[in-house]
């Protein structure tokens, strides 16, 4: 297919700006041409190296966190400060750490362990050493989720044994402490790699601490309780949750209409667990590269806004931050909204977000990426991103991705995220495609959607409540549905 052309209001702007000789004028062809896998590397050695020289990741409340923001912010602010207005927003969030985690058996060895997110700490130094307390079996249901699962069980002073699956960890964890216990040795509910749950930060205070161990293991220490054998563990966690700063980085070019703003981003930050290099280095390579890019062009209408996301990965806590605090007249102004999160798997598949408002900006990316013979999926939007405070501002969007997890990413959200694990390819068409929409969105609205009203008017009393309340519920959902939308990893139980 052919890329497509451009606009009629384009070839009018380029017309009438002809008088002036201008040769700088923005067209989607010339941003397209600036992109270059040679720059996108650089961007991506430069995050690389910050997580290897500043422990391995560059995860909220981390120094990673902040030398990538410095790393942004000495493009955007300090090279680019003439072309482009930039604010940093803080915002706080709770941050939360397994500094060590420890699983003895009845027998004194260790067994393996794997903590989850927001894994409140045993008594230190000794952790806690205690029968085990059996709370039956339930496949269907999922164990010890429901009140009726532990009738009859006395936990105090005890560790409960609790099979994982079909139900959200923070339950059974909730309901162990109902019951007095000390802990939960949650055994996985299946063979092979323990995925890490998150147990939500709503969940501090309210929770018992927990070591989840392999399904072989917890299945024989089972085996063991129904023969009423006494079996005595340990478990230990030491563990950190508390309040940190963290920012967005929002900036802007200096030209375009106020009034009409089309906006581009990115989460800046990783997981602890590594470098993030494509979840989402790829997203921050591609609009730190259209924004070097555009600063060379002139003539555009609408004002285009750049924005790299906080703590995206803790629950899109940053994007929800910024939507959440928008007026309803600066929401108005936000004419489009274009998210890039993990865009270069190194096994990609072209999944493009939209719905009926996108329009020509979902169009653009689409007809450019099957020009490069690309296939590419359409879907709705997943709940697993930056987009979802602008979606729900019914504000037009559309997002790029290119898968999370096997096959696509089997290095999502591992310490193997590193320049290795990056489709160049991909990442180039990606962030071309992107370059393209942006341009042609900065210079007509022609084929994109109206904003679909919110119900509620943030502005009234009683509207600022039900808004205080609607990104309440969907700042706990980012968080705890965050893994299980579509188009990211299955669903974490
Ligand atoms: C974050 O919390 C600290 C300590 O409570 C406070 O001093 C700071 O102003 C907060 N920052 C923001 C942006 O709310």
């Amino acid at each position: 297919m052919k890329a497509p052309r451009t606009s009629a209001a384009v070839a009018a702007l380029l017309l009438s700006s002809t008088a002036s000789a201008h040769d700088n004028v923005l067209t989607p062809e010339k941003l397209e041409a600036d992109i270059t896998t040679r720059e996108l590397q650089n961007v991506l050695w430069n995050l690389n190296h910050i997580a290897n020289t500043h422990g391995g990741n560059r995860a909220f409340g981390e120094p990673g966190y902040k030398a990538s923001l410095d790393f942004v912010l000495e493009r955007a602010k300090t090279r680019f400060g003439d072309y482009y207005d930039t604010f940093v927003q803080p915002f706080n969030h709770t941050y939360d750490k397994t500094l060590a985690i420890k699983v003895t058996g009845p027998d004194g060895k260790n067994v393996e362990v794997v903590s989850p997110q927001y894994n409140p700490a045993t008594p230190l130094p000794g952790g806690v050493t205690a029968e085990l307390i059996d709370v039956p079996v339930d496949d269907e249901r999922g164990s010890g989720c429901y009140a009726d699962q532990w009738e009859g069980i006395d936990a105090t002073g005890k560790l409960a044994l609790v099979k994982r699956g079909a139900c959200a960890v923070a339950d059974k964890l909730r309901l162990a402490k109902e019951h007095g216990a000390l802990g939960v040795i949650l055994w996985n509910q299946e063979p092979g790699p323990i995925v890490v749950p998150t147990l939500g930060a709503d969940s501090i205070g309210q929770t018992v601490p927990v070591g989840i161990i392999p399904y072989e293991v917890g299945a024989e220490w089972q085996a063991k309780l129904d023969e009423c054998e006494d079996v005595t563990v340990t478990l230990l966690v030491d563990s950190i949750a508390e309040t940190r700063e963290t920012w967005n980085i929002i900036s802007e070019t200096k030209q375009g209409d106020p009034n009409k703003v089309i906006m581009i981003g990115a989460h800046l930050d990783s997981v602890q667990a590594g470098p993030g290099i494509n979840d989402d280095g790829s997203g921050t390579a591609a609009v730190l590269e259209i924004m070097t890019a555009l600063r060379m062009y002139d003539g555009y209408p609408h004002k285009i806004r750049f924005a790299w996301w906080g703590a995206e990965e803790s629950g899109l806590v940053g994007s929800l931050h910024y939507t959440s605090q928008l007026s309803e007249e600066e929401i108005n102004k936000i004419k489009f909204y274009f998210n890039y999160d993990m865009i270069g798997s190194p096994f990609p598949e072209f999944s493009i977000g939209q719905d009926e408002l996108s329009g020509t900006g979902a169009k653009v990316l689409q007809e450019y990426l099957e020009s490069q013979g690309k296939k590419v999926k359409l879907g709705a939007f997943g709940g697993g991103s930056d987009h979802v405070g602008f979606v729900e501002l019914g504000i037009p969007t559309a997002t790029l991705f290119t898968g999370a997890g096997a096959p696509w990413d089997p290095c999502y959200h591992q310490a193997c995220d590193t320049l290795d694990n990056i489709d160049w390819d991909a990442l180039t068409v990606n962030a071309k495609a992107a370059a393209r929409a942006l341009a042609t969105l900065a210079n007509s609205l022609e084929g994109v959607g109206e904003r679909r009203k919110i119900s509620f008017n943030p502005r009234s009393r009683r509207g600022a409540l039900r808004a205080f309340q609607h990104w309440k519920a969907v700042a706990e959902e980012a968080e705890h549905g965050h893994k299980c939308s579509h188009s990211r990893q299955k669903v974490v139980v």
